[in-house]
């Protein structure tokens, strides 16, 4: 199949793009010059089509030349924190970005399409509500839930208004190799890695410890997304996640027992938020009624998996 892909440079999207290729399938990689993450992978069935989400005409263009069967759509300003400092680019991206994208797509053969929302757009969910599913009413509590919130609504609108098969796909934290520093996991691992080659004194630099999130792996996460872009509904939304909560103290002591040396931890005051969603679990019991998706690699082998990366990259 011929699969048009934005964000396939980014943390996410390497995976995907790993295994569409080896699946046999050709590549189509929207890339922004100037915030492409990793580098893609090299094979003669990627291909690199420039262009930008807020230029709806370069997407036209690039959705014509290329004819898709199928689009996934994980491009976006990924970074809760970072949305408190630029809200207009944020919501521009991810949201607007989303528009653009369906437009061109809705105007050139209709493909099967994935878009990538998050559920960070739930907020501060009480804890009487937890579980999240999908019928969980979203209260974002920073400009990136807005946006992704946004960009989510569209769905239905698209299959109503246009019978475009579109489904979208609500992720909870994934974590895995290649994941960029300014995520939790990366912010830790990163920094024992360092202890653990003796870059680094044994000093540790933290934020809040008390939230809770759900992890998934991103290999399990990227599986979803292909299940969901053959078998989703169109109009629907699937959430992916573990369906476990984790505090972030339980993630950092982990981690210092896979290094095994003394350190001292340190609350940064640069690491501590505006806002922070205290505790987001979900139940992924719909995603797996509807393709058999189950998670298979548990907390502990990503984070073994995830240190090992770091130590390399060291
Ligand atoms: N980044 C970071 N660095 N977070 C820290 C640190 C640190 O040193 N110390 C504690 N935390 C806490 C944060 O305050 C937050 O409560 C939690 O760890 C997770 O933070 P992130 O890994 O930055 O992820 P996020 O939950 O804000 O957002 C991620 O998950 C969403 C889906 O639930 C991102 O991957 C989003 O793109 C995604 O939509």
């Amino acid at each position: 199949m011929r699969i048009f892909i934005t964000g396939a440079t980014g943390f996410a999207g390497s995976h995907l793009v790993e295994n569409l290729v080896s699946a046999g399938h050709e590549i189509f990689s929207l890339v922004h010059p100037e915030t492409s993450h990793q580098p893609l992978l090299q094979h003669d069935r990627v291909n690199l089509i420039p262009g930008n989400l807020l230029d709806q005409a370069s997407l036209e263009t690039a959705v014509a030349q290329t004819k898709p069967d199928r689009v996934y759509h994980l491009a976006g300003q990924a970074y809760p924190a970072v949305s408190w400092q630029k809200p207009g680019l944020t919501l521009a991206v991810n949201s607007v970005g989303t528009a653009n994208l369906l437009q061109a797509v809705v105007k050139y053969g209709r493909p099967r399409t994935l878009i990538v929302t998050s559920a960070e757009i739930y907020g501060e969910i009480k804890p009487e509500m937890l579980p999240i599913t999908e019928e969980t009413k979203p209260a974002p509590n920073h400009p990136y839930g807005i946006s992704k919130w946004a960009a989510g609504l569209l769905v239905p609108l698209y299959w109503q208004r246009y019978g475009l098969p579109v489904v979208e796909a609500r992720p909870f934290n994934h974590i895995g190799p290649r994941q960029s520093l300014g995520f939790v996991v990366p912010d830790f691992a990163s920094q024992l890695a360092g202890m653990r080659v003796g870059q680094r004194l044994n000093q540790m630099k933290v934020g809040n410890l008390d939230a809770m999130r759900d992890f998934t792996d991103v290999r399990d996460v990227v599986r979803a997304y292909e299940l969901l872009a053959e078998q989703g509904e169109s109009g629907e939304a699937y959430l992916i996640c573990s369906g476990k909560p984790v505090k972030i103290e339980a993630i950092l002591q982990k981690l210092i027992q896979l290094v095994n040396v003394e350190i001292d931890v340190q609350q940064d005051p640069e690491r501590m938020r505006p806002s922070d969603t205290p505790c987001l679990y979900g139940s992924y019991a719909k995603l797996e009624a509807q393709t058999g998706w189950r998670p298979q690699i548990d907390l502990d082998q990503s984070l073994a998996d995830i240190l090992a990366d770091w130590v390399r990259r060291l």
